[in-house]
Parts: C-alpha cells; structure tokens; sequence
C-alpha cells in the first residue's frame, strides 16, 4: 500500500489527508502546530468542514490515518505533499517561509532513504516556485538530484471551505506540472488509481503552467464576481433594473455560464484576497500590466459600504440606529472569518454612529476578536432582529432563508431590510408592506 505524508493539517492538508486514508492509503499528517495535532488525535477538527469529522473518525479506526509533529516520519512515506499555508507578506507579497522550511523538512528526511518519494507542491504558490525554491532545497539537504531519489511535481488544488471533500473526490480536472515525463506519469498512475473509473481529465504540464493555473483561476473567478458586483451597481441606478434578471440573462450564454454571478458583498476568505494580492505583486515584479487585478481587488474593496448606502437610504441616517447584522462569516456552511466583508462593513456602520448587533449560526466565536468591542453578538437570528431599525443580510446561511417578511415585520422596531446576498424575494416584502433593499435592485417604482 502505498503511504502518503501530508505536510500542513490545515484545510487543504487535512481534507487530502483524510480523502487518502479513506481509499485505505496509509496516510500520516504533520503539523509544526502542536495544539492542531493534539486536537486532531483528539478525533476533534480545528476548523468547521461538513462531513470531514466522519472522515476523521473512520481514519483513526480504520488505523490508516495518524497525525504527528515528529518530520522524521516523512521517511517511510512513498509521496510527500506539501499543502503549507502561503500567506500573504505585508506589502501584499507571497510569504513562501513555510514552504521553504516543508521542502528542507522533507529533504533532510530523504537523506538517508534508500527508495524514491514523489513529492507535491499542493501549496498555492507563485510560477517559478517549484523549479527554483522546492526543488533545490530537495536536492541541497537531501544530498540527492532530482531524478535520483526523488520525483518532483507542481499539482494545484481547487478546493472549496465547505465542500472540500466533494471537490477532493469529484474534481472538474486534476493539473500536474513536472519537468520531467516520468514524474508526471508517476503522479498521473498515482491518481488513476485513486480515482479509477471516475478519473477526471488530467492536464500535463510545466511547473510553471501548473502554478499559474491556480492563479489565474481565482483570479478569474474573483474578477467574475466582481464584474457583476459593478453590474449590480449599475443596475441599481436604473428604472426597474435587478442584478438577478441580468446574471440569470448572460449567464445562459455558454460562453459565460451561471456559476459565480451571484451578486452581494463581495468575496472574502483565504484564497481569493491572498492570491489576487499575490498574483498583483508578482505581475508587477515582472514588470506586466496587472490593472484588471487590481480593478477586480477595488471594485471588491468598495462593496461592504454599499450594504451601509443601501440602509442609510432606508433610514435616512444611521445615527444611533440599531443594525442587525444576519451573517458574519465569509461565505456560508463555515466558521471562517478570513477577509470576511462583515469586518469592513462593522467598521463602516459604526462610524456612521451605528449600533450593531450580530449573529451567524457558526463564526461569533471567530468573529470576535476581529469585530470592534461595541458589536453586540444575539444567540439566534431572532433575537438579533427583534428592536432592530435595520437588518443587513451579510452571508447567504440558509436558516435566514427560512424568516418571513412577517417575521421581520413583527420583531424589528423599524421593519428596513438591506439583502446583501440576493436570498430574498423582492416581491413577498413589497406585499407584506416591509421596506426592502437589495444589492443589484432598483427600488424606484
Ligand atoms: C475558493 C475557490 O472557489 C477554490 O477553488 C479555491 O481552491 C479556494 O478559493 P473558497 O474561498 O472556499 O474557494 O470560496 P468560494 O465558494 O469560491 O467563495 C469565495 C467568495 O466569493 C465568498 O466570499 C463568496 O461569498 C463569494 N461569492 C462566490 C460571491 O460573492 N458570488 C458568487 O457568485 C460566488
């Protein structure tokens, strides 16, 4: 059986870790991060992921999954994956310090092994990464040459917070750069195996392609909710426009497609700023027009505020209003706070003399330490409602899709709803008689 050493438990790290052990691989996940281990041993996660403790505890029973701080266990393993975090430097830059030290890790571990391992770079990292960071500390502190004790590939991951075992076992295509055939054949026999029958296309090709496949997909995406964020702002200005109707309109175009034509807040969470950031820097290093990445970065950067536009108009003035905020964490179905638009658009509220009460199903305890002391937390979403003079919709949770415009009616003080996420129908609130706003809705009659 094949044994595989995941390096970094995070997110990306522990969902691969479990996904392998559950196809029976023998799988040992390290982590620099004691408590992370210990938690993990504990059978607990450190972080929410539908599905994933059902994971975790058929690993450890089944003895095919072990977490660990000890890196010297790397050498047993047949392939080593690195999945590090790659945060973001303060001018915006890609901090690469943990990949580093995963790649000497794994290359003092090589040193005295007789076999060869396969290692992958699964960390989102800029072009160039591989060829000329991982794989010369490979060779400097195994001693050994690429080739000659160890297989190299560049091999992205796509994975969703919420829904990350789904895209782990059912990927659209799995990307594998190398720079030499048989490494890519070796990765390629790898997750042939893994998938069998239900294999996805695989796409071939240079570190370097891989790396930038990465980029230029999030960035892509982010870009594409961008560009209907300005969309909505438009629509928004004109007589009887609504953001839903246009996506729903261009996104049955082939060329364009539904996915991601959500309008709202904007997007947040670990990925999309961190590489949109990075993605800039490294663009500008190389001395190459960037400005649709920046242009995306700003559009979303101003988006927040629309939600607080959108309530002072409805209020008038947010002077000593209580808003309630539904949604507090990035995205729905996760606890993360990472660059979640709720953080700028507290502050916003607030500095308009706001008073703002919040709740969300999963992130307060998160939320906390990011949000100003002033914010008030309410344990459900009703009791978050009830007095307000406005509510904001922040994150699409599908518990706050269930609320009737009754429901609002009755409990608020001043019944005022912003959808800042597009959950609601327009039309139940203008028959229930509750003053409705929307991201993307013109509200002139
Ligand atoms: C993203 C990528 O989708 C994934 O492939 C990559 O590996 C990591 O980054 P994730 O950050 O988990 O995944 O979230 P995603 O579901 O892509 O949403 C990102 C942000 O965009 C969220 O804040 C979400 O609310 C927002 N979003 C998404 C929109 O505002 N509109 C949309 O139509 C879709």
């Amino acid at each position: 059986m094949v044994r595989v050493s995941v390096l970094g438990l995070g997110p990306v790290g522990l969902v691969t870790a479990l996904c392998f052990a559950k196809r029976g691989y023998s799988v040992v996940g390290v982590d620099v991060d004691k408590c992370r281990v210990d938690l993990i041993r504990a059978g607990k996660l450190p972080f929410i992921e539908p599905s994933l403790d059902r994971y975790l505890k058929d690993a450890v029973e089944r003895g095919t999954f072990e977490a660990t701080s000890d890196m010297s266990i790397n050498k047993s393993a047949d392939v080593s994956i690195i999945t590090v975090g790659t945060p973001s430097a303060e001018d915006g830059s890609i901090d690469l310090s943990h990949v580093k030290s995963a790649s000497i890790a794994i290359g003092q571990s090589l040193r005295d092994k007789t076999e060869d391992q396969l290692v992958l770079v699964k960390s989102t990292v800029i072009p160039g990464t591989t060829r000329n960071l991982v794989k010369p500390l490979l060779e400097e502190y195994s001693g050994k040459k690429l080739g000659n004790g160890f297989k190299l590939c560049s091999n992205p991951e796509f994975l969703r917070e919420g829904k990350a075992i789904y895209d782990s076992e059912f990927p659209d295509r799995i990307v594998i750069g190398g720079e030499r055939e048989e490494d890519l054949r070796a990765l390629e026999e790898l997750y042939k195996e893994f998938y069998r029958e239900k294999t996805p296309p695989i796409v071939k090709t240079s570190y370097e392609n891989a790396e930038l496949i990465k980029y230029a997909n999030n960035s892509f995406l982010a870009m594409k909710i961008s560009y209907i964020n300005m969309i909505a702002n438009l629509c928004q200005q004109v007589q009887g426009a609504d953001v839903v109707d246009v996506a729903k309109g261009i996104g049955l175009d082939k060329r364009i497609g539904s996915l991601f034509l959500n309008a709202g807040l904007g997007w947040g969470g670990s990925c999309f700023p961190k590489d949109l950031k990075a993605f800039s820097a490294y663009a500008k290093m190389i001395r190459t027009e960037s400005s649709l990445l920046d242009d995306t970065k700003t559009i979303n950067d101003h988006q927040p505020s629309k939600a607080a536009e959108l309530a002072e108009s409805l209020l008038t003035d947010l002077k000593g209003k209580r808003i309630a905020l539904l949604g507090l964490a990035f995205k729905a179905d996760t606890d993360d706070m990472r660059q979640a638009v709720s953080i700028p658009l507290v502050k916003t509220l607030l500095s308009r003399g706001a008073e703002v009460i919040a709740y969300d199903p999963a992130a307060i305890t998160n939320a906390k330490p990011l949000l100003d002391s002033g914010v008030k937390f309410a344990s459900t979403a009703i009791d978050c409602i009830t007095g307000a003079d406005c509510c904001i919709l922040v994150t699409e949770w599908e518990e706050f899709k269930k609320i009737k415009p009754e429901t609002f009616r009755e409990k608020m003080r001043y019944p005022a709803i912003v959808d800042g996420r597009r959950i609601f129908d327009p039309s139940e609130f203008k028959q229930a008689n509750v003053r409705f706003s929307a991201i993307g809705l013109n509200n002139r009659d």
